[in-house]
């Protein structure tokens, strides 16, 4: 079964064929980071005009790569959310005209769903899937829009255990590197200043979680919280501006990733206290941070579980993972692609 796959729930402009749920024909992916650097973070106004303008050269592209015809295309997938509303709207209007055209079936997406499934695509050139994990999986998700703890029972099985209360850790991240003046996207800024620094060198307190009506059924021990550490950036940045200094930043970009790091780590761990998981895994854009792969390793190993991490490609947003997990579920497609609607505040459901 090979599909086309479209996502554009955010600032990336993606379409990616897959065969069989897992082999990567094609993986285009156009990054409009440089046209929202300057308000330094996503203008959803900029972003769905430039999903506009790029995603037909990115759809051919994505086609020519394949080594496959339009004809040869057995379905269509695309994100319908969560995302911003007129980006998705964008990715639907252009699935929907090319399943209608080749009389071929749209298959509606999860965007975290899809995410999660980027842990059965393997790092292509491969020859087959990766095997299967054992389960129940315990999966950490640090992206830019979500930071959350998932059971992974199996596909369409999932309960999600906690989430973030405030901002994401890419977004702290991302907010984080803004007050160190070290430019967007803020996480691969902050991996960069931070080479060569002490992640300990600055100690920066966790927050804790207490039941609220935030957490609402969720375990707040599984739950996360940021916004404390950004404020607490910032208060240190007014007493101490010299942190910023050249000889000193490395340290300052190391400590603060290191807290967000630890709070993963740390939620993640609990998790596996409080539940008996076969494996571990780990998705989303912030994985592609080679410390933070690093201590993912080393929580894995310490509690001899198995590991999964996202190939560092199918880390950030990606068309590969929506037409993988389109292509592995095989749907539910409704008969008319024109009757599927965006769902800009789709959650995860089992
Ligand atoms: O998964 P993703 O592409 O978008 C969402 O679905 O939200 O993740 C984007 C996030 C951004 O916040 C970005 O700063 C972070 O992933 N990120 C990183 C790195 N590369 C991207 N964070 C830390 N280290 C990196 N190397
Ligand atoms: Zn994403």
């Amino acid at each position: 079964m090979n599909v086309l796959g479209i996502e554009t729930s955010c600032d990336e402009t993606a379409a990616a064929v897959v065969a069989d749920g897992w082999k990567v024909l094609s993986n285009c992916i156009y990054s409009q980071v440089a046209s929202h650097r300057p308000y330094g973070g996503v203008v959803p106004e900029i972003a769905s005009r430039q999903h506009v303008e790029i995603l037909p050269g990115i759809l051919r592209e994505a086609i020519g790569q394949s080594g496959l015809g339009w004809d040869d295309l057995d379905a269509f997938a695309v994100t319908r959310g969560p995302g911003l509303a007129s980006s998705l709207l964008v990715g639907l209007s252009a699935a929907q005209s090319l399943a209608l055209r080749q009389r071929r079936p749209l298959i509606p997406v999860n965007h975290v769903e899809a995410h999660l499934y980027s842990l059965f695509l393997p790092e292509p050139p491969a020859a087959a899937p990766p095997p299967a994990p054992p389960l129940p999986m315990l999966v950490l998700m640090v992206s830019g829009g979500h930071t959350a703890l998932v059971r992974f029972e199996g596909l369409g099985r999932y309960r999600w255990l906690g989430q973030s209360l405030d901002d994401a850790a890419g977004e702290a991240l991302d907010k984080g590197a803004n007050l160190m003046g070290l430019g967007y996207p803020g996480g691969p800024a902050i991996e960069q200043a931070a080479a060569g620094g002490d992640p300990e060198a600055i100690s920066f307190s966790r927050t804790s979680i207490r039941a609220s009506p935030r957490t609402g059924d969720l375990d707040p021990d599984l739950c996360f919280s940021f916004s404390g550490l950004k404020t607490a950036l910032l208060y240190l940045l007014r007493r101490q501006p010299e942190l910023l200094g050249p000889d000193r930043l490395r340290h300052l970009a190391a400590s603060f990733q290191e807290a967000v790091f630890n709070t993963l780590l740390h939620r993640a761990e609990q998790a596996m206290e409080k539940d008996a998981y076969a494996s571990f895994g780990c998705v989303g854009g912030v994985l592609r941070n080679r410390r933070l792969r690093a201590r993912i390793e080393e929580a894995a190993r310490r509690r001899r579980l198995p590991l999964r991490m996202a190939p560092p490609s199918f880390c950030t947003d990606n068309a590969a993972m929506v037409a993988g997990l389109a292509g592995a579920t095989g749907g539910p497609a409704p008969a008319d692609p024109a009757a599927v609607e965006i769902r800009p505040d789709l959650r995860l459901s089992a």
